[in-house]
């Protein structure tokens, strides 16, 4: 008997031989559909090739798509439990055509693999077409299917779309008689529900396109999207009409009964299947990225997880019990889809931390609901305002309490739950309105509670596409923005990260999808209406916004790159600094920006050189380490006793994101076991440490009392940082240099200088020596001397050589006279003496020398008539000298 596994394999190679390529299943949440919840079905990844906007260089591509309906417009998690083929996770096998074939080879194609390879019986089956579809009818006729055999149905049965908008077309389908074993009728017929007459397989003509306003287009291809749901066609070729008899069902039904010592198929058969199914589409959902919440996919995911923890808790399991079961679903699905064995360890914490949480409620509103029950007449309803009280205060999901209720043939009072939920909601925002904040505010309050949260896919991706909600210019709400206006606007989804948590909002474009020239620039992003409304800042630069447009999404790959950069290395600086100073260390604030971060934290003294030197150098040493991030979702319990630091200033929920990076290394020892960094936080951040680059400090300062602030530079501006330094240090080098050069010039100006400068100085002594003197008759004014004028100075302050010169100015000033000068140069003496020319002849400069140089206690001296010069051993009987000069004028 084949297993899923070995029918899967035999389908994806038959079409690969047909020349098809083998194309991977995309994630579950779609990156490339505005409107989608999840993937729910093969042509989701390929949409873009039906409508003929994308190409790649296949035009034939076959699939097993993991598919999801458990929300939207194929939702089928009502039903799982109670019948033999729905499932809220399966597998669909697809061939396609883009443009390539189309109906006659479609419907060969699937008629030769069905009765040669499967060896299906041709006798057991009926085909379906789209009541006005001749060609396709005429086509099964030549393949051999009787016309009695060909029903044609005038319903949406037989045309197939997606969602509400996108490629759609007619569509032909295959159905297996099971036998009259089983109760049920052919399609088109009052008992068609039933379980004899099952689809298992859907070939769409692709040629059509819905849009938005409600008009439908031809496409200009004709393509083929064909499904087949492996669980069905694998219960067929293993003897079963039951899907959860598989190979693969059967498996992980035996493992909750294990789990829970039950039998597999007593009288918790119902359990163990809710549970084996469910057990697939959360572990697939985690896989892929998605987090149990309380909005939007999130809340999908939790309200399957929950469905699936009633149904264990009615097997009487104590203890959690769902993560024990993905070893098993790991060993049946992990060949062929290898994400979910690299998510495990993901899968098995959130299915815990999530059972461990709802298990504490679980109890009292099951009893609750049995208490309310029992006081209720036989038929009533459960009022909407129990329903309502086990939403809010025991976490019960309105369809776990509608799925509880299902069993005792009971139902919930829909509209009193709704109301029971305006009204709280209206309660909380009336206390919220009074909290003061933007005045604005009111208008987002309306679309958080029109809207829910909006949903951020920016962890994964930094393109997506989306549809606008709202639109809000001037605090209120508007249908459209003009070319050239500024607004803001919500979406239904968005990669955009809204600032928090200190990390900045994003940055980026929105393009219409139907006319990509029409854009508008987002110039940041904002949690709006309490938190939950993402909304982007945006200039019309191009065209008009309209509500309702779907766009493409683009944030700033470059700058989200940096401030992803920014916000990992602030976690590292985090705990480098605990290391380095101590466990007092504690975030107070931060921003991480495109072009730097800041980290505030308590700490009471500056950081010396060394401390800062050593925290940026294990900053960078973990970079190097190049670790991968990993992000965990988990209670806040738990992940405190991890050892999470709690950020500050964030609002913790049920469950918080744990971001962890590093091996720790060294002797440091840290409180986080062998993680370096782990921390309670909600932003983006690098896949390895080592895509930060590199982590430069710009220096630490004091913010307030005892806070300290160090700023820091990752990546490109810390390498632009560095090289700036770089540059500055080579340029001081040069200027060092260039003065050295200059020294020999400069010392030679200063010497220049100083002679300059003496010279002044000298030229000042005689000119000092000029204006008075010292010592008997002294002064510059002559007096008359036997009928000569004569004049006899003094001098303290200059030397013997000063002497001449002065003479010769004093005789200038004369006209007619003698002069005798004598300078008392500090233990020796000078003299000097001069006669005008007219007078030489009468008396000699000689000769007054020689009669003052005795009385000096010299000897000799000499020169000629109008100058002599002598010297002596001291000053001090400079009066007796000058009398004697005086004796041989008089002659
Ligand atoms: N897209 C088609 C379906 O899901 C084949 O049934």
């Amino acid at each position: 008997m084949p297993t899923l596994n070995d029918i899967r394999s035999t389908f994806l190679t038959y079409f690969e031989k047909q020349g098809h390529e083998v194309v991977a299943s995309s994630p579950l949440v779609p990156r490339n559909d505005p409107t989608l919840l999840f993937v729910n079905s093969g042509m989701v990844q390929f949409k873009n090739l039906f409508t003929g906007v994308e190409r790649r260089d296949y035009q034939r591509a076959t699939t097993s798509q993991k598919c999801v309906r458990a929300g939207g417009k194929h939702n089928d998690l009502d039903n799982v439990g109670y019948t033999a083929r729905h499932h809220t996770f399966f597998e669909m096998l697809g061939n396609f055509s883009f443009g390539d074939y189309f109906k006659d080879e479609a419907i060969a194609f699937a008629w030769e693999l069905i009765t040669r390879h499967f060896e299906i019986p041709a006798e057991r089956l009926y085909v379906t077409v789209y009541h006005t579809d001749d060609e396709a009818f005429d086509i099964w006729k030549k393949v051999g299917v009787p016309e009695d055999r060909i029903i044609r149905i005038a319903t949406s049965d037989n045309f197939w779309q997606m969602g509400p908008t996108g490629p759609c077309g007619p569509c032909t389908e295959i159905f297996y008689d099971h036998g009259d074993h089983i109760w049920g009728g052919p399609p088109g017929s009052p008992e068609e529900d039933g379980d004899r007459f099952i689809e298992i397989w859907n070939i769409v003509f692709m040629q059509n396109e819905q849009f938005e306003d409600g008009s439908m287009k031809a496409l200009d291809m004709q393509s083929i999207d064909t499904g087949m749901g492996l669980e069905r066609i694998g219960a067929l070729l293993q003897g079963s009409h039951d899907n959860y008899d598989t190979d693969t069902m059967r498996a992980l039904i035996e493992a909750s009964a294990d789990a829970t010592s039950s039998d597999p198929d007593g009288s918790g058969k119902t359990h163990h299947r809710v549970i084996a199914d469910h057990l697939r589409s959360t572990s697939f959902l985690i896989a892929d990225g998605v987090m149990p919440s309380n909005d939007g996919r999130g809340y999908v995911l939790r309200r399957i997880m929950r469905r699936a923890m009633r149904h264990a808790h009615l097997l009487g399991s104590q203890d959690p019990v769902m993560h024990r079961l993905v070893p098993a679903l790991v060993r049946q699905m992990g060949a062929a889809y290898p994400e979910l064995g690299r998510a495990q360890a993901l899968i098995e914490e959130t299915l815990r931390a999530e059972e461990t949480r709802f298990k504490q409620t679980l109890d009292r509103g099951l009893k609750l609901l049995d208490d309310e029950m029992s006081s209720l007449p036989e038929d009533a309803p459960l009022p909407g305002a129990a329903a309502f009280k086990l939403y809010d205060t025991y976490g019960f999901p309105l369809d776990l309490t509608q799925d509880a209720l299902r069993e005792k043939g009971r139902t919930v009072d829909i509209d009193g739950f709704d109301a029971a939920m305006a009204e709280q909601k209206a309660k909380a925002r009336a206390a919220w309105s009074g909290s003061g904040e933007a005045a604005d505010a009111a208008v987002w309050f309306d679309l958080a509670e029109e809207h829910g949260a909006t949903d951020f896919l920016g962890y994964d991706t930094e393109a997506a596409e989306g549809q606008v909600l709202a639109l809000v210019q001037d605090g209120a709400a508007v249908t459209k923005l003009e070319e050239g206006q500024t607004g803001w606007v919500v979406l239904n989804q968005t990669p955009f990260y809204g600032e928090a948590g200190g990390q900045v909002g994003d940055t980026g474009w929105l393009r219409r999808l139907e006319n990509e020239d029409e854009q508008a620039e987002v110039t940041d992003t904002q949690r709006m209406g309490g938190g939950s409304v993402l909304a982007h800042q945006v200039t019309l630069t191009r065209g008009t916004l309209s509500k309702g447009d779907a766009l493409q999404l683009e944030v700033d790959h470059a700058r989200r790159t940096s401030i992803r950069a920014n916000h990992s290395a602030t976690h590292l600086l985090h705990e480098a600094l605990r290391r380095a100073l101590g466990d007092h260390v504690a975030q107070r604030g931060s921003l991480n920006a495109p072009d730097r971060l800041r980290f505030d934290f308590s700490h009471g003294k500056g950081l010396t050189a060394e401390e800062l030197q050593q925290v940026e150098a294990e900053v960078n040493a973990y970079i190097r380490q190049n670790a991968a991030v990993e992000t965990r979702i988990m209670t806040p319990d738990d992940a405190r006793a991890l050892g999470a630091q709690a950020l500050f200033g964030e609002k913790y929920g049920d469950e918080v994101r744990v971001v962890s990076m590093g091996t720790q290394t060294g002797s440091g020892k840290g409180t986080n076991g062998n993680t370096y960094s782990l921390e309670l936080c909600g932003g983006t951040h690098v896949r390895q440490t080592g895509d930060i680059g590199v982590f430069v400090t710009l220096g630490d300062s004091a913010s307030s009392a005892g806070v300290r602030r160090i700023e820091a530079l990752t990546g490109a501006e810390a390498f632009a940082y560095l090289s700036e330094q770089d540059q500055r240090l080579a340029e001081t080098a040069l200027e060092l240099k260039a003065q050295a050069a200059d020294v020999p010039s400069r010392v030679r100006a200063l010497l220049d200088e100083r002679k300059a400068l003496s010279n002044e100085v000298a030229q000042l002594r005689r000119e000092l020596a000029m204006a008075g003197g010292a010592g008997q008759g002294s002064g510059s004014e002559a007096r008359e001397v036997n009928g000569v004028k004569f004049v006899a100075q003094v001098l303290s302050g200059v030397s013997g050589k000063d002497l001449p010169p002065l003479i010769d100015e004093h005789k200038q000033r004369l006209g007619s006279g003698a002069v005798l000068l004598i300078a008392d140069t500090g233990g020796k003496a000078a003299v000097a003496a001069g006669v005008t020319s007219d007078l030489t002849g009468t008396v000699s400069a000689v000769d007054l020398v020689k009669a003052a140089v005795p009385e000096l206690g010299g000897k000799g001296g000499g020169g000629r008539p109008d100058m002599a010069q002598g010297g002596g051993a001291s000053a001090d009987n400079a009066d007796a000298a000058i009398t004697a000069a005086e004796a041989v004028l008089k002659g």
